[in-house]
């Protein structure tokens, strides 16, 4: 296995370049405000990027999550919605889309990735039984633990330090796992809880050869091993590109191997799947989905729509042909690499290597003068958006909320900026903005002061959470 390093463009290579494998149809004008609308708009948003209008976003890299720009094929089978209660045809699209490309047998529809977490832990989780995973995602865990589960963080050492280069930082560390089996009891694990390019690690890939070491694990303990499918398409690249023996085969015959060593997923098709909502669940098990099935009619809706319009499952059938594409990903993960490039040229520190989805910039390296309780990412958030109007999120100390059982605040090691790349959206010249500016708040570090909390909610608190200057 080697790390790529990463072509910025095909004439610094020697070779030709390739660009995006389509061409814009339709635009949205972006509006760029003046320095004092932003100071305005950031003081009343309480100094959290979450709580910005979007009219007074520039560049909006808050989440690649449902703002993707769906395709004239997606556009056009909105048209195509049978918006009957029961059993609509587009539900049956869904369900072959998740069939040939993920080869789960039974799938549910859901609103969105949470609504799919929500029902999992619901009927595969009892209270006190642990739930190892390879680092957390925030919904993820929060479904768990508030259904009774204990979230124990597996995932190799490596994902905690920004800049190892190990090619598959998303990878579960065997022998942890191993041991918390060991010490509590296979009875005790409610399940494994796996995510494709672990999304709090900074889109980092899990290894072919991780999931089939869990796989056999899994078989000697009989414990059950799901699957946040969420980028997992992002994840077949990387292993497409640095794994022995994965080079020639196709995205969707990766993808469709790595599922096959899982009992089940939930996915969140606002990422991947290029649609602005939907998500499903789907599981091989019958009794097990039969009890997900019977719940979906409580929160979501009757189990051929699960919380969704006729027309929103066809786009997102469509979405996940689409998603599958070699020259979609390719471009995908290309742009975000590309900004990735100009970042580590210009000595900004960011989350090596670059992930699937996002750039994460390195607050603690960023400004070494601010404690992780001034909220330095959250802090870079807001000077970014000052400087530029570019709107990015933390994916640190807020972000990782309180210890349920101490309500101390949980200290990760990662405190991190994400610039997250909706998927076709944006131009190379976007990305060259987005660069200078992060290189201009760099450059102007020192004079950073922090952030005090002023309001916190109980339960994700990064969403909703109020900040002042101290
Ligand atoms: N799993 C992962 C890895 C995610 O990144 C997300 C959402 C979810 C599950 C939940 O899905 O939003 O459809 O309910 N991530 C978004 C983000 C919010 O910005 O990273 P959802």
């Amino acid at each position: 296995m080697t790390t790529h390093l990463p072509a910025t463009t095909g004439r610094q290579l020697g070779r030709r370049s390739w660009a995006e494998p389509w061409k814009i149809k339709m635009v949205e004008p972006l509006r760029v405000t003046t320095p004092a609308e932003r100071a305005h708009a950031l003081a009343e948003a309480g100094y959290n990027t979450f709580l910005l209008r979007s009219e007074d976003v520039y560049i909006d890299l808050l989440t690649d999550s449902g703002t993707s720009a769906m395709s004239d094929r997606q556009w056009a089978g909105l048209l195509l919605g049978d918006e009957a209660y029961a059993g609509s045809r587009n539900f049956y699209a869904l369900e072959e889309a998740v069939r040939d490309t993920y080869g789960y047998r039974h799938v549910l529809p859901v609103h969105q990735g949470r609504g799919a977490e929500h029902l999992i832990s619901q009927i595969a989780i009892r209270s006190g039984q642990f739930v190892p995973s390879n680092m957390y995602f925030t919904t993820t865990r929060l479904h768990q633990e508030r259904a009774g589960g204990v979230f124990v963080d597996v995932i190799i050492d490596e994902a905690h330090d920004p800049q190892s280069e190990h090619p598959f930082k998303g990878d579960v560390d065997i022998s942890k796992l191993e041991s918390l089996i060991t010490r509590a009891g296979a009875d005790q694990i409610a399940y494994i809880s796996l995510a494709g390019t672990v999304n709090m690690a900074g889109g980092q890939p899990v290894s072919m050869a991780c999931v089939r070491a869990l796989r056999e694990l899994c078989d000697q303990y009989r414990i059950r091993l799901f699957l946040d499918a969420t980028r997992m398409v992002e994840n077949a690249f990387f292993i497409q590109e640095r794994e022995e023996g994965y080079a020639d085969k196709t995205i969707a015959a990766i993808l469709r191997e790595f599922c096959s060593l899982t009992d089940g997923a939930w996915m969140s098709a606002k990422k991947d799947s290029l649609v602005n909502i939907g998500g499903w669940l789907a599981l091989n098990d019958a009794d097990l989905f039969e009890e997900a099935r019977n719940l979906v009619v409580v929160f979501e809706g009757l189990h051929t729509y699960g919380g969704l319009a006729g027309r929103d499952m066809e786009a997102m059938a469509i979405g996940i042909t689409e998603s599958v594409q070699q020259d979609h990903i390719r471009a995908r993960i290309g742009q975000v690499r590309y900004l990735g490039d100009l970042l580590t040229a210009a000595d900004v520190p960011v989350v090596r290597p670059v992930g699937g989805h996002a750039i994460f910039l390195d607050a603690r390296r960023f400004y070494p003068h601010l404690t992780q309780d001034e909220f330095p990412a959250q802090t870079l958030a807001a000077e970014l958006y000052l400087d530029s109007g570019v709107r990015a999120m933390e994916r640190g100390i807020v972000s990782a909320g309180r210890d349920p059982k101490t309500g101390d605040h949980h200290h990760p090691k990662l405190e991190l900026t994400r610039l997250a790349i909706p998927r076709r959206v944006y131009t190379q010249a976007h990305m060259d903005i987005v660069a200078e500016a992060v290189e201009a708040i760099y450059a102007q570090r020192d004079s950073a002061k922090g952030l005090i909390m002023t309001y916190e909610p109980r339960y994700l608190r990064f969403f909703q959470a109020r900040f002042d200057r101290p």
